[in-house]
């Protein structure tokens, strides 16, 4: 008989594995929230764009009085955001300042294999290259992170991650907060472990599911707190961690709203209490605050009683008008045809640290796994096997696409996960369908968004043409 999976999703994870798994600290909301800068392009017409973003290595101070050798992009930790428009052709010079192999990835975009930056994409140590690609996919928060092959889990946690945003005139002209800074905040969010030097070192902490920290830092930030008005904000939520799960609810337990997944806009704002995102998943949400008392305390929590980020409630509003979100934002639906159609891949997850693989086998860069005709839909199905030990949750995610979730253990998925997603997550035990289609050719990655699941081998490939 099967073990009775367990539930994975509060504070962080609870496995019958022998995971190291520290709680994480509260904020204690002493700093004030950073921002990442907006890139400033290099160029730009009405149709064209042009970028440079440079991963470098550098010291950051995250700590008072602490240098932290850190990775960034464009800077010493993290990076920028990107900003593009709908129809616009990008071109980014990639540059490799670091003295290690590295690849741009841009997590959610659906561009062709050649400029996605996967494993096969390397940039040496001194080297640059430019790619190019035209947006062609609605207003979303995406983001992008290195994925050399078997070494993104220390990238990424040494600081290599940064914000692509779309934007689109539909979306321009719907009610919501859109200040940059001002009503309008990104908040990458990933778990750290610092030694007594206050340095990252992965090898010592490394996990084969995964590093779990201890500290949490929000845009890079140690104790935030976030000063806003007393209005409705949109906070961009990115779990850009290697393998933590956060179940975000708000502290005094008002509601919140949904209103946009990892690929944009919902078709309508959903009311939540609590919002699960795995590492990769994306989601925006608007906080009223325009209820508020100066004296009441408010915070962003994960799991039960967990800290992420206080806020400061001051009187006057910093955005403007008060916004009233739209009703309707977006049309997205999976047809009939797509509900009727039968299963043409079937993708199973399994194991657990070393042992991870897809279908049984671990990736091999040489091997083809899958073909899909560029423009055609097929429908993925994908199960999380679940072992003697319960298993535990894989995120899944297909680069080159955004896809829409057709059903999960054969129920319609929540109001939340009806718009377009790039990463899935599967508690052991659950199959979810999956209507992809991609619209430009290459080899893709799929693959578990545990870093370290997918350094071990968790990744296929998909040959579209
Ligand atoms: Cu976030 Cu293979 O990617
Ligand atoms: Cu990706
Ligand atoms: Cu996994």
């Amino acid at each position: 008989d099967v073990a009775e999976p367990e539930d994975h999703s509060m504070d962080g994870m609870a496995m019958g594995h022998d995971h190291h798994e520290p709680d994480l600290n509260h904020s204690t909301g002493e700093n004030e929230l950073k921002l990442p800068p907006i890139l400033k392009s290099d160029k730009e017409t009405e149709d064209e764009i042009h970028y440079t973003v440079d991963a470098q290595k550098g010291q950051t101070e995250i700590f008072d009085g602490y240098q932290t050798d850190t990775l960034g992009y464009n800077s010493s930790f993290l990076g920028p955001v990107l900003k593009v428009k709908k129809g616009q052709t990008v071109h980014i010079n990639t540059k490799n300042s670091l003295d290690e192999d590295t690849t741009f990835h841009w997590h959610g975009l659906v561009i062709a294999g050649a400029a996605d930056g996967g494993p096969h994409s390397v940039i040496k140590p001194g080297e640059s290259k430019e790619i190019t690609f035209k947006v062609d996919q609605g207003a979303a928060t995406l983001w992008f992170h290195p994925h050399p092959l078997g070494n993104t889990a220390e990238q990424v946690f040494n600081g290599l991650a940064g914000l692509f945003y779309i934007e689109d005139d539909e979306a321009d002209q719907l009610d919501l907060p859109n200040e940059y800074g001002k009503n309008d905040f990104p908040l990458i969010i990933q778990d750290k472990t610092f030694d007594e030097e206050k340095q990252l070192n992965f090898t010592e902490v490394k996990d084969e599911d995964g590093m779990m920290g201890d500290t949490l830092l929000v845009n890079g930030t140690v104790n935030p707190s976030l000063t806003i008005g007393k209005e409705k904000v949109r906070l961009r939520l990115l779990n850009g961690s290697n393998m933590r799960n956060y179940v975000f609810k708000l502290s005094n337990d008002q509601a919140f709203t949904q209103i946009a997944s990892d690929g944009g806009l919902l078709n309508e704002p959903i009311e939540l209490k609590e919002l699960q995102l795995t590492p990769s998943e994306r989601a925006e949400i608007v906080v009223d605050f325009s209820k508020l008392q100066d004296t009441d305390q408010l915070a962003l929590l994960t799991g039960e009683d967990t800290v992420v980020l206080p806020f400061n409630v001051k009187e006057e509003r910093t955005g403007g008008d008060n916004v009233n979100i739209p009703k309707q934002m977006n049309s997205i639906a999976v047809t009939d045809e797509e509900k009727s159609m039968k299963v043409t891949k079937e993708i199973v997850l399994d194991g657990m640290a070393e042992d991870v693989t897809i279908n049984g086998k671990k990736l091999d860069i040489d091997r083809i796994d899958f073909t899909q005709k560029k423009g055609e839909v097929e429908v993925w199905e994908i199960y999380n096997k679940p072992d003697e030990m319960g298993g535990m949750i894989h995120p899944f995610h297909i680069h080159g696409t955004q896809f829409k979730v057709i059903s999960i253990n054969d129920e319609l998925p929540p109001e939340n996960l009806r718009g377009y997603k790039d990463t899935v997550s599967l508690d052991s035990g659950d199959r979810v369908k999956l209507a992809v289609r991609f619209d430009e050719p290459g080899i893709f990655m799929y693959h578990c968004h545990i870093l370290e699941h997918e350094d071990n081998g968790m990744m296929g490939q998909v040959k579209v043409e």
